[in-house]
């Protein structure tokens, strides 16, 4: 494997820092990672090291931040993707994510769907991570374990429970394991990136095969429709418990300026994080409806949403910028809705996913 960024500076080019937004939930679990980790590690605190730090950090009152580390592609990011993450931050109380470089996905995994910006941009949008690495390899070397250690001062690298073995057959995390610094979360079941792609491509087939039924203007088999429409369908069953694990669990404050963004936020992207992020920066709060998936059926076509509405609806959940989301909103903004949820400004982007008029005049352009 080529070892690039050793000669790319690129820690310091790759690494975007950001400000620690949701710390302080996950107490228990921050106490007994410090535990751990001052007597678990091997071969990166020395033990006088270990004890003078304890004695001094003792001292100070203040105990030691423990920093997790996760890596992963996280190409064509969902829901599943954000869960890990979430997990991840669980362990420890500042997550690193290292995002895969392309060259590296391509020699274990195949080419990505997304680049290496855009998969940036969407794991530096979630409410779970601190820090990003541009460019992390994609098997946990000898030589980038030391640096997570010693230049990052990552206390453990995290994977999911499935195996992430290289193309020879060994273990990308074996390293880590010996030296007892690995932890491990739930792999999300119902989704996968290359789930999403036999979606995609399933979509654009029956979206054909319609066409030609309408041009040919033969009869279409409607069980035939029904059951190709099922194929492509999300197994993911979503439970009030997630939901919560995702949800800031807070409302805005009395004098809040509630924004309100609506849309179907279908395969969440890097332009959706970019649009959430200017409409948080109007107000106080960022309130986003989610169309149901009838509606995005209806003006995208019947094989739409890619993503079903609680998927979508995690998706824009786990985003930083959001603070809470209507789960299936209504195409049209109502005098209800505002008066219910306090909305000051509804705001909407200027590309147009249809030509259809928006019905609030209040809405404002981003
Ligand atoms: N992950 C998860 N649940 C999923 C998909 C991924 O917990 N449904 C975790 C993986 O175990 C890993 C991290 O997310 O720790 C990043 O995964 P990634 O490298 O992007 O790829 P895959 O594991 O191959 O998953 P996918 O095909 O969905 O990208």
């Amino acid at each position: 494997m080529t070892m690039e960024y050793e000669s790319n500076s690129w820690i310091w080019d790759g690494l975007y820092y950001y400000p620690h937004f949701f710390g302080g939930l996950m107490l228990t679990a921050a106490l007994l990672g410090v535990s751990t980790s001052y007597f678990g590690g091997i071969g990166v605190f020395s033990l006088p090291h270990l004890w003078s730090d304890c004695f001094h950090k003792k001292k100070c009152g203040k105990k030691k931040r423990v920093r997790v580390y996760m890596d992963g592609c996280f190409d064509l990011m969902h829901y599943g993707h954000a869960n890990a993450l979430r997990q991840a931050k669980a362990l420890g109380d500042e997550l690193v994510v290292g995002v895969v470089s392309d060259e590296e996905i391509i020699a274990n995994k195949g080419p990505p769907v997304l680049s290496m910006e855009e998969r940036l941009a969407l794991v530096s949008g979630l409410k779970w991570v601190d820090e990003v690495i541009a460019n992390a390899p994609y098997a946990i070397t000898e030589q980038f374990m030391n640096r997570l250690f010693n230049e990052h001062k990552i206390d453990y690298i995290i994977h999911g429970d499935d195996p992430c073995l290289l193309p020879d057959g060994t273990d990308a995390y074996a390293l880590a394991k010996k030296v007892g610094r690995y932890k491990q979360i739930k792999r999300t079941e119902g989704v996968s990136s290359t789930d999403i792609v036999g979606r995609i491509l399933s979509s654009m087939e029956d979206t054909k095969a319609c066409e030609d039924h309408n041009n040919a203007s033969l009869p279409r088999d409607p069980l035939r429709a029904i059951q190709s429409k099922d194929a492509h369908l999300s197994q993911f069953l979503p439970t009030s418990r997630r939901i919560v694990q995702f949800s800031n669990c807070k409302g805005p404050g009395p004098n809040a300026r509630v924004v309100y963004i609506d849309g179907a936020f279908d395969l969440f992207h890097a332009g959706h994080v970019e649009i959430l992020k200017k409409a948080r920066q109007l107000g106080d709060f960022l309130l986003v409806g989610i169309y149901t998936d009838q509606i995005v059926s209806e003006h995208r076509g019947s094989y739409h949403p890619i993503m079903h509405l609680h998927e979508r609806s995690l998706s824009v959940l786990a985003c930083r910028y959001v603070d809470e989301v209507i789960i299936g909103a209504p195409w049209e903004v109502t005098k209800d809705m505002i008066t219910t949820f306090n909305i000051c400004l509804v705001v909407h982007g200027t590309v147009s996913e249809t030509n259809t008029p928006l019905t609030v005049r209040s809405k404002r352009s981003l």
